[in-house]
C-alpha cells in the first residue's frame, strides 16, 4: 500500500484512522494475483510493463504506453492528438474519465469547411492542417502522471523517447495504413521524410526513427505541460500550421486543458458498467443500448431475433446520439431522460419483433423535442486503466509540424460540418456539434470497466463510429462468461442509425441468419473487410485468474504476469 500511494494509508489522522484501515483492508483484500497490459502494439505493451516492473503503477504505465503508441503507431494516435483515459484508483475507488479531447482553434466558425456555397468541400476537413484541431494528448499525460502516478514524468516517458531515438520496425499493419494514405503523406514533405522510404510505402522491417519526436517527448518530460503548449515547441507549431494555411494561435495552446469528467455509470446483466461520458458520445450510447436490451428480454432471445434486437436497438441509440450528443461545455444534453429506464421503455415499445424500422421514418418518441487506438492496464493493486486515444483517421491530418516530430490530427472531421452531411464514418450531427470555437467535438470512443463481484473487465477498441457498437457485443460476451478471447475476436455487425444499413463482417453472421433479416426488412451490406482493433482484460474474481487479449485483427499484444514475478 505504502510504496505504491502517494498518501500512505498508515499516515491518516487518528480521527478517520478506522475509516483509512477498512478502506485499506478492503483493498488488500481485492487485488489481482498478476498485472496485465494489452495494447496495439507489441513494443507499447513492453513500456507498459517495464514500468510496472520498475514500482510504477498502473497510471505510470497508462503514461508509457500512450506515449510508445504515439511513437510506433503514428497512425493511430499521438502527441498531436487527444483521447479520454477512464481511471479506477483501487485505494479509494475513485473513478474519473481524463477529457484530452481536442479544441476547435479559437478561430473557427461553424462554417469553416463550407464554400461560398454553403456545400462542404471535400476532404478539407480531413487532410492538411486545417483539419487539425489542438491537441491534448501532452496535456493529459502531464496531468495522469502528476495527479495519479508515482514516478516522474521523465520515468514513464523514457521508454517512448528511446523508441523514438532508436525507431522501430515497420510491419504489415504500418505498412496497410501508409498505403492507405499514402497520396496526404507524400503532400507533405516532412511527413514523407519520416514515414515513407524514398516516398514509398516502407518494406518490412524498414527502421522508423523519429529524432524530433524524442526532442518534443523530452520537453514534455522535463517541462511537463508547459514543455509543449509553451517555448520553442509551441511556437514551432503555430508557425507551422499557419505557414500551411491553418489557424491555430499561441493563444490556442495556452488556453488547453484537460478536464476530469465523472464516467457516465449503467447496469447490466448484474454487473457494473463505467464509460466515458461526453464529449465522447461512447458511455450514453451504450448504456441507452444496455437499458433496452434489459427492457426487452434479450436474454430470453437467441440467433435471428436477438441479432434483429441488437440492430434496432443500436439504430435508436446512434439516432438519439445525432441529436443531442456534443460538448457538455458547451450545449445543453438530457443525459439523465436518455439514460433513465422510461426512456429505455419508449424506445423498446417502438420495436417490431418481426421487421426492421427504417430509420427515415424513425421519429423519437418523446413527448419533446428538440485510426485510433485502445490499451487496458491492470496494475497489482487493482487500479484499472481503460483509454483510447486518437489522431482520427489513419495518419490524422497527414501533417507534421515543422522541428517537431509531431503528427497533426484530423479530428475537426468528428464535428459535423453541416446538419446532414454525414462525416467520414458516414455519421450525422446537428447543432449540438457543430463547429465553434474552443469547442471538443464528439467523439464515439468507448473506454469501458465492467464490474460485478465476479469479475472485473476493462476493455475498448478503435474503429470510428463503429467502437461503441464494438463495445456493445464485447459486454454481452463478458456478462455471458465467455473467455476475453472470444470477447476481441467474436464477429461483428453495426448500425448507426443513418445510414439505414447493417454492415457486416466477413464471416458475421451464416446465410439463413442473413436471409431472415432481409426478409424483416433490414438493408445487409455485407463488407469485404473486418474492423476494429479491442484490447481487454478479464480479471475473474472467482477463480482469481487475470488474463488478457488483443484483437487478432490487429498486430497488438497482451501480457499477464503474475505479481510474484513482477519484480
Ligand atoms: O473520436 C472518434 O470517435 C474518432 N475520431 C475515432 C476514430 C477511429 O477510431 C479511427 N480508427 N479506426
Amino acid at each position: 500500500m505504502t510504496r505504491l500511494f502517494r498518501r500512505p494509508c498508515g499516515k491518516a489522522p487518528s480521527w478517520s484512522f478506522f475509516a483509512f484501515w477498512l478502506l485499506c483492508s478492503l483493498a488488500l483484500a481485492d487485488r489481482p494475483p498478476a498485472v496485465a497490459v494489452a495494447s496495439a502494439h507489441p513494443l507499447a505493451t513492453e513500456a507498459g510493463l517495464e514500468i510496472l516492473r520498475q514500482g510504477g503503477n498502473a497510471f505510470d504505465a497508462a503514461v508509457a504506453v500512450s506515449a510508445a503508441l504515439a511513437v510506433v503507431e503514428p497512425y493511430g494516435s499521438g502527441l498531436g492528438g487527444g483521447g479520454f483515459w477512464l481511471l479506477h484508483r483501487a485505494a479509494d475507488g475513485r473513478e474519473v474519465m481524463i477529457d484530452g479531447r481536442e479544441r476547435a482553434p479559437l478561430a473557427a466558425g461553424r462554417d469553416l469547411y463550407l464554400d461560398d456555397g454553403g456545400e462542404v468541400v471535400p476532404r478539407l476537413s480531413i487532410d492538411g492542417p486545417l483539419a487539425a484541431a489542438i491537441p491534448g494528448e501532452p496535456a493529459a499525460l502531464a496531468h495522469i502522471a502528476r495527479r495519479y502516478g508515482l514516478l516522474p514524468l521523465e520515468r514513464s516517458l523514457a521508454p517512448a523517447i528511446r523508441l523514438a531515438r532508436e525507431g522501430f520496425e515497420v510491419d504489415e499493419h504500418y505498412r496497410r495504413m501508409a498505403a492507405w494514405r499514402l497520396e496526404v503523406i507524400r503532400r507533405y514533405p516532412k511527413t514523407a521524410a519520416i514515414f515513407l522510404d524514398e516516398g514509398e510505402v516502407p518494406q518490412l522491417g524498414h527502421r522508423i526513427v523519429q529524432p524530433e519526436l524524442a526532442r518534443t517527448l523530452e520537453r514534455l518530460a522535463k517541462a511537463g505541460r508547459e514543455g509543449f503548449y509553451d517555448g520553442p515547441v509551441a511556437r514551432r507549431l503555430v508557425a507551422s500550421v499557419r505557414a500551411a494555411g491553418g489557424i491555430w494561435s499561441l493563444e490556442d495552446l495556452r488556453q488547453y486543458r484537460v478536464v476530469e469528467r465523472k464516467p457516465v455509470v449503467g447496469h447490466f446483466a448484474g454487473h457494473r458498467i463505467v464509460s466515458a461520458s461526453p464529449p465522447s458520445s461512447g458511455g450514453v450510447v451504450l448504456v441507452e443500448m444496455l437499458n433496452m436490451l434489459t427492457e426487452a428480454g434479450w436474454r430470453s432471445l437467441q440467433g435471428v431475433d436477438r441479432v434483429h434486437l441488437l440492430v434496432e436497438v443500436m439504430r435508436r441509440a446512434y439516432l438519439d446520439r445525432a441529436r443531442y450528443l456534443g460538448d457538455p461545455d458547451q450545449v445543453e444534453m438530457p443525459l439523465d431522460r436518455l439514460l433513465s429506464r422510461e426512456h429505455a421503455l419508449r424506445w423498446v415499445a417502438t420495436i417490431d419483433p418481426h421487421h426492421a424500422t427504417p430509420s427515415s421514418v424513425l421519429a423519437e418518441p418523446e413527448p419533446e423535442g428538440t485510426d485510433t487506438t485502445h490499451f487496458s492496464i491492470l496494475d497489482a493493486e487493482g487500479n484499472r486503466v481503460a483509454a483510447t486515444l486518437s489522431i482520427n483517421y489513419p495518419f490524422g491530418s497527414g501533417f507534421v509540424a515543422g522541428g517537431t516530430g509531431v503528427l497533426l490530427n484530423d479530428e475537426m472531421d468528428d464535428f459535423s460540418a453541416k446538419p446532414g452531411v454525414p462525416n467520414v464514418y458516414g455519421l450525422v450531427g446537428g447543432e449540438a456539434n457543430a463547429i465553434a470555437p474552443g469547442k471538443r467535438m464528439l467523439s464515439s470512443m468507448t473506454p469501458t470497466f465492467i464490474e460485478s463481484s465476479e469479475r472485473v473487465a476493462i476493455l475498448g477498441t478503435p474503429g470510428g463510429s463503429r467502437i461503441i457498437t464494438m463495445v456493445l457485443l464485447a459486454v454481452l460476451e463478458a456478462v455471458e462468461g465467455q473467455p476475453v478471447a472470444q470477447w476481441v475476436s467474436r464477429p461483428r455487425f453495426h448500425h448507426q442509425y443513418l445510414p439505414d444499413q447493417m454492415q457486416l463482417e466477413p464471416g458475421a453472421l451464416t446465410e439463413p441468419v442473413k436471409e431472415e433479416l432481409g426478409r424483416r426488412g433490414h438493408h445487409l451490406r455485407q463488407l469485404d473487410r473486418s474492423w476494429g482493433n479491442m484490447q481487454a482484460i478479464h480479471w475473474d474474481r472467482r477463480t482469481g485468474r487475470v488474463s488478457a487479449a488483443s484483437d487478432p485483427r490487429g498486430a497488438g499484444s497482451a501480457s499477464t504476469v503474475a505479481v510474484e514475478n513482477l519484480h
